[in-house]
Order: C-alpha cells, then sequence, then structure tokens
C-alpha cells in the first residue's frame, strides 16, 4: 500500500474516531431530563441541558400562559447555557417537551444559535397527548442543513420507564444494531 491511501486511510479513521454524539435537552418538570439520561446511557456521548435566563414558573398554569405568549409573540428566549464547541459533535439528540403542539420557543433560540449543516439530529419528546406535534416540521425549518431522524414521543407519565421504547426506537433508526 501507498503512503497516500494509508494516510488517507488514517484520517478517515481518526475521522470516524473522533465524531461524537451530543445529547441536549430542555426540561421543565424533569420528564423529559429523565428521557434524555437514559438516551445518553444508550449511546454514550455528551449530555447538556438548555436553560433559559429566566426560568419558567413551577406552577403548572403559570408555565402554560407564559409559553404561550412566548408562542404567539415568535418569542426567542435568552439562554443561559451554550454548548462550547459544536464542531466536534457530528450527531445531536434532541429532547424537549411539546408545548403548544410543537418545541418550546427556548428550543427555537437554540436551533439558530450554531450551525448544523451536515450534522444529524435526533428529535425526542415527552409530551401529555399531543405525541411530537408539527416540531419536527419547526425542527428541520430552523436546521435546514441537518439530516434529521424520525423523532421518540414519549408520555410524560412513563419518562422513568421508557428504556424498552427507547432500544426499540434506536434500533429502527439505525443507531444501535
Ligand atoms: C407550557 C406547557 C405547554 C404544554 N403543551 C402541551 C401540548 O400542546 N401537548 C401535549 O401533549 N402536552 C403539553 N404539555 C405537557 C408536557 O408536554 C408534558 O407534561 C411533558 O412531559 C413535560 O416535560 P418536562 O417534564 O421535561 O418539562 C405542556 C406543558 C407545558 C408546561
Amino acid at each position: 500500500m501507498n503512503t497516500f491511501i494509508l494516510s488517507t486511510l488514517l484520517l478517515l479513521g481518526a475521522a470516524t474516531a473522533n465524531a461524537k454524539t451530543i445529547v441536549a435537552y430542555f426540561s421543565h418538570s424533569g420528564n423529559t431530563r429523565a428521557v434524555a439520561e437514559q438516551i445518553q446511557k444508550s449511546v454514550g456521548g455528551d449530555i447538556f441541558e438548555i436553560k433559559t435566563v429566566v426560568p419558567y414558573s413551577k406552577d403548572y398554569n403559570t408555565a402554560v400562559e407564559v409559553a404561550k405568549k412566548e408562542q404567539q409573540a415568535n418569542a426567542r428566549p435568552e439562554l443561559s447555557t451554550k454548548v462550547s464547541n459544536m464542531e466536534q459533535y457530528d450527531t445531536l439528540f434532541l429532547g424537549y417537551p411539546n408545548w403548544w403542539g410543537t418545541i418550546p420557543m427556548p428550543l427555537f433560540t437554540f436551533l439558530e444559535s450554531y450551525d448544523f449543516a451536515g450534522k444529524v439530529i435526533v428529535p425526542f419528546c415527552t409530551h401529555g397527548g399531543s405525541a411530537l406535534g408539527r416540531s419536527e416540521d419547526d425542527i428541520a425549518k430552523l436546521a435546514p442543513k441537518a439530516k434529521l431522524l424520525n423523532g421518540l414521543a414519549i408520555r410524560g407519565g412513563s419518562a422513568n420507564n421508557a428504556q424498552k421504547d427507547i432500544t426499540a426506537w434506536l434500533k429502527k433508526i439505525g443507531i444501535l444494531k
């Protein structure tokens, strides 16, 4: 084998070895966090919590009203956490609760904050009945140059006991063998 081919193969090997996964999630009451932690256990990589500068009220009805107003205003709530080097990741698992039929507005802020061209985005959500809603369409619009895999929807009440569904989904979308 000549030196050129050998060094190309070595470089390709290094690129594959360096490919990294990040599980980024936003969670108001902990359900999505529970699912994110189970996914990270299965796929490895880093885990990252998307947080807002102004936290949402712990009171459910207040949070629901604030979130509705933010959606109507197409708001971009400021985030207090930042992924320091997004370039190192090739796969982003993105977790969120379904809020008013789609991703919470802080996820709009998050998706507009980085360049996802060429990356794989894998959505997952927890919900109270609307499953993924319009969220996959909205993610596709916000990260048009990423490759979007089919998302997972887990009912909030099942979030702590979702490993079986998670494993089946990861196999279906080709992440796990
Ligand atoms: C502001 C707000 C809006 C919500 N809107 C919906 C909705 O449109 N459809 C739905 O199925 N569940 C809705 N829910 C329920 C959450 O999606 C569900 O409880 C989820 O598991 C919460 O995840 P978390 O614990 O990670 O915050 C809403 C909850 C909140 C707080």
